[in-house]
């Protein structure tokens, strides 16, 4: 059963079917999807359904843990997970996006900053990493807020609309996670 975490103002919860317009919604928009590695556009109720539908499975065969970033209200914000979950190497990378209305308010450090906490804290994963494109610095200061180290460009690594893009690695490990709480 994937978890559910909260934050001061957000919750990260598992999605269900009936969020499926709402992602669409937010999904559907060329500012989310151009800087995403899979998300297509447009993005249809389909995408939505079929991605929801294979969650339970892709946690329990250990592959990644897609949650639902949501105000305590319960408003839809995107998504926060990881994703490249490697129990071998005790090792996961975060996936994320917010929908763009909601950009600016720090909720996708919040969230990312939970889900941190829980990889190492409650799956004792040994390293969380993430990378972007080059041109998405507002996902590179997410990453460097929660704590993450800049660990090199890697070029050409990805193939966008028929452009070779540029990605940023950064990581984080356990023991420096946890060096934060020392006095
Ligand atoms: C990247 C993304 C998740 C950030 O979400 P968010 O909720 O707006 O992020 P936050 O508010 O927590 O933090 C954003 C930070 O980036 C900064 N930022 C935003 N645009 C920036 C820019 N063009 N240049 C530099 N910094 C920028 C903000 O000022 C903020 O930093 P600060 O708190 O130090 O001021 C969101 O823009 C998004 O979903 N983009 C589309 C999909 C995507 O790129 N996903 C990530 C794939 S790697």
């Amino acid at each position: 059963m994937l978890p559910t975490l909260t934050t001061p103002r957000l919750s990260l919860r598992p999605f269900t079917v009936a969020d499926a317009n709402a992602l669409q919604q937010l999904a559907n928009d060329p500012l989310v999807t151009d800087t995403t590695a899979t998300l297509p556009y447009p993005y249809g109720l389909h995408h939505a359904e079929s991605w929801i539908a294979i969650h339970d499975d892709l946690y329990a065969s250990g592959r990644a843990m897609p949650l639902a970033v949501t105000t305590r209200e319960g408003e839809l914000l995107g998504t926060m997970g990881f994703a490249a979950l490697s129990w071998m190497h005790q090792r996961a990378a975060l996936a994320y996006w917010i929908g763009s209305a909601h950009w600016g308010r720090g909720y996708a450090t919040e969230a990312a900053g939970a889900l941190v906490a829980y990889g190492f804290a409650d799956l004792k994963l040994q390293r969380i990493w993430a990378e972007c494109f080059t041109r998405n610095p507002a996902s590179a200061r997410v990453l460097e807020k929660v704590g993450m180290r800049y660990e090199g460009c890697l070029r050409n690594e990805f193939l966008k609309h028929g452009v070779f893009e540029d990605m940023l690695r950064y990581g984080l490990l356990a023991d420096e996670w946890y060096a934060q709480f020392d006095a």
